[in-house]
């Protein structure tokens, strides 16, 4: 998987979810920055595709009588995987939450939907090809200023704004004790989206290499391979942002991916 462009460190503590938006369009540049990283993406099997939506988002978020779980958007991005594998959902994670940040970056409100969005309708604007699967979408949007009663009580049912603290999500590996970068690195994913909030992934260290797999009894919940891609991204922005690059390489069962640094990368302290 590409290493994550530098500066997306701030966005990965801005972003939250949200739901309600102002009836105003994306500007044109922001929606063009965001289709030209969505077809970097584009390069590495098994394939992704990430499509933008200009306009539409109302007949995805909101329902006949105008009540949805998002409302106001115009634009929307689309999260397609071809063929529903562990690799894709963890792609589709990795890069869909690369360009939630982005957009974070260009002041735009998101939310990750797997759920609660009009699936027929969303299907019938993308014309999806054979093998592919939408996995996900969200809003693309200037959010109100302020959160509306109904986004608070989302996301105090859905306890949003906590996570589990480090040692939970850390097997094997002492938290006071490792590397400062790691300590980023881990924090920045502890910090990262999942759906209804599970965070299903868990961390193990091997020396400077960190694997992630699945918390036990997770793998059979809907988004948790998404979910965990969203993790290893924010892992390798934290990384980046302690001064240490790697890349996310296959590691065998039960582990999903095992975070590698680049030989040079290592205590070359915060540049
Ligand atoms: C893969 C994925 C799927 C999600 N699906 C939905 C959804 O269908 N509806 C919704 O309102 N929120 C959805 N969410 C948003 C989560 O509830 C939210 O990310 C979580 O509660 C953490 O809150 P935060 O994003 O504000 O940090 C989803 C999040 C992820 C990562």
């Amino acid at each position: 998987m590409l290493k994550p462009d530098i500066g997306l460190y701030e966005a990965t503590i801005r972003r939250v979810s949200r739901r309600k938006y102002l009836k105003r369009p994306v500007p044109a540049q922001s929606l063009e920055e965001l289709k030209q990283l969505a077809e970097r993406f584009q390069t590495e099997e098994p394939r992704i595709r990430i499509v933008i939506g200009p306009e539409g988002a109302e007949r995805l978020f909101e329902s006949r009588n105008g009540y949805g779980m998002a409302t106001g958007a115009i634009s929307y991005a689309a999260f397609i995987a071809k063929d529903n594998q562990v690799e894709s959902a963890l792609r589709t994670g990795y890069y869909g939450e690369w360009l939630i940040l982005a957009a974070t970056k260009l002041g735009l409100g998101t939310c990750w939907m797997a759920g609660t969005f009009q699936r027929p309708a969303a299907e019938s604007l993308l014309s999806l090809q054979a093998g592919e699967e939408l996995l996900c979408v969200t809003p693309l949007g200037e959010a109100v200023q302020e959160k509306s009663f109904k986004e608070r009580a989302i996301a105090t049912v859905m306890g949003s704004r906590k996570r589990k603290p480090l040692e939970a999500l850390c097997t094997g590996m002492d938290t006071t004790l490792m590397p400062e970068w790691m300590k980023t690195a881990l924090e920045c994913a502890r910090n990262a989206p999942s759906g209804v909030n599970l965070q299903p992934w868990r961390f193990t260290g091997n020396g400077d290499r960190v694997r992630i797999r699945l918390a036990e009894g997770k793998s059979g919940h809907g988004t948790s391979f998404i979910d965990c891609g969203i993790s290893m991204l924010h892992f390798s922005i934290g990384a980046r942002q302690a001064g240490v690059a790697g890349v996310w390489t296959a590691a065998p069962d039960p582990f999903l991916a095992e975070f590698v640094p680049d030989a040079s990368g290592l205590g070359i302290g915060n540049k």
